[in-house]
């Protein structure tokens, strides 16, 4: 983790996980995770919004990471590392407590009921996600389809390592401050209106 982001300057292609030949010491700010970047316009608006933070996204598919590296080139930030496949074969091969933020932002939702087990959030997956999160960190989860939402709450309330920060209705019905609208977002093909939901590594 500490050599993926040793080297911040332009040099370094942010999609070349490989440690850099010369890493300077590292400016230890906060590592976010964002899985499933779709586009990648989030990651790279966070990634400027705050260049102190080392960001790793993961996206399967190839478009989405080229248009990722697009909004990254634009926006020049050096703070981002890119990774092309399933965030599960990522998060397996991160040290115990590195993380200090995890993005799932309109996870494919898998409305079908036969389908539900091709959801990301499932109880293997907490677990691995738990062992990663710092004590204190943090996931910010968004959906719009309702059933997937009330999945998710499930799955972690369940967990004990996970505690819901919900304290009124505003704070799952409205994003947290600093939101980004995503692309899928914006194309509203859910069955509800967002959701938003924070848990805290406890
Ligand atoms: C519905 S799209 C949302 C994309 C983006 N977050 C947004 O809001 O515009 C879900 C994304 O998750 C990605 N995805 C699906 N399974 C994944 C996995 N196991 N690991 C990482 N990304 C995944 C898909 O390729 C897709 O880009």
């Amino acid at each position: 983790m500490e050599a993926l982001f040793g080297a911040m300057g332009p040099e370094t292609a942010p999609y070349d996980l490989r440690p850099p030949a010369v890493s300077p010491p590292m400016p230890g700010g906060p590592m976010v995770l964002e899985i499933g970047f779709g586009g990648g316009e989030h990651l790279a608006a966070q990634a400027q919004a705050h260049p102190q933070s080392r960001f790793i996204g993961v996206e399967p598919f190839l478009n989405g990471v080229g248009s990722c590296l697009r909004h990254i080139e634009e926006s020049g930030v050096a703070n981002v590392r890119l990774h092309q496949g399933d965030a599960r074969d990522v998060i397996v091969r991160l040290p115990d407590a590195s993380l200090d933020l995890c993005y799932i932002l309109f996870p494919d939702p898998w409305p079908k009921l036969r389908h539900h087990k091709r959801r990301l959030i499932q109880a293997d997956f907490l677990g691995e996600l738990a062992r990663v999160l710092k004590p204190g960190a943090e996931v910010r989860f968004a959906t719009d389809w309702a059933n997937y939402a009330a999945w998710t709450l499930e799955h972690f309330t369940r967990d004990a390592r996970f505690a819901w920060t919900a304290e009124c209705a505003r704070d799952w019905r409205e994003p947290w401050p600093g939101h980004v609208t995503t692309r899928y977002e914006s194309k509203k093909l859910g069955d509800c209106a967002p959701i938003w939901l924070r848990f805290a590594r406890c």
